[in-house]
């Protein structure tokens, strides 16, 4: 829509050299802070939820520590959806399961509840940034580990010098734009 694209273009701002040298940082906080551009962006992530008749299709929606909680939660409000957290290594209090994946340097470890999806459960993927897809292929390892199927994935933006998309093959892949 043109508000999604107004939301990207005026709402998300480049920071150089965050958090560290050479790294171009996108700064979404503005887009939250802005109500029609949120709305507008929630509404979008959600529509790989449904299908062409408007059908929701999914019954969870997960999101990443920590910025994918912003989004995924309202977008499983929209979906009348439940929401589901995939948190960093040692924040779930109950059993979990647990993928560890290799960073720039040194290694990530995400979990999920392992009773959060339930075998057969549909579920909807939504994140910020795909860049190089670590985190989206260890989550979608997540939610196969409870025996969900994972149907889509909701990205913000898509940084297109990365492989990013790669890591998730067969998985379809929405990114609201891409830079
Ligand atoms: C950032 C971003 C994505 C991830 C994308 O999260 O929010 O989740 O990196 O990178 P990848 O495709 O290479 O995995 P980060 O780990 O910086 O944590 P945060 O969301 O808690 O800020
Ligand atoms: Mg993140």
């Amino acid at each position: 829509s043109a508000e999604v694209e107004r939301a990207l273009r005026e709402c998300v701002v480049d920071v150089p050299d965050y958090p560290e040298p050479g790294v171009l940082f996108k700064d979404i906080t503005p887009l939250l802070a802005d109500h029609d551009a949120f709305t507008a962006v929630v509404t979008a992530l959600a529509s790989a939820g449904r299908d062409g008749d408007g059908n929701v299709i999914v019954d969870k929606v997960v999101g990443m520590e920590a910025r994918g909680f912003i989004l995924a939660a309202p977008v499983a409000l929209a979906l009348g959806a439940g929401f589901v957290p995939v948190r960093k290594v040692g924040k779930l209090p109950r059993a979990t399961h647990a993928v560890s994946y290799a960073l720039e340097y040194g290694e990530a470890t995400l979990e999920i509840h392992q009773d959060a999806i339930a075998p057969g459960d549909r579920v909807l993927l939504v994140d910020d940034v795909l860049a190089t897809g670590g985190t989206a292929a260890a989550t979608r390892t997540l939610v196969e580990s409870c025996g969900g199927v994972a149907q889509a994935f909701s990205v913000l933006l898509e940084l297109t010098f990365l492989p990013g998309r790669d890591a998730v093959p067969g998985l379809p892949v929405t990114a609201l734009g891409r830079v």
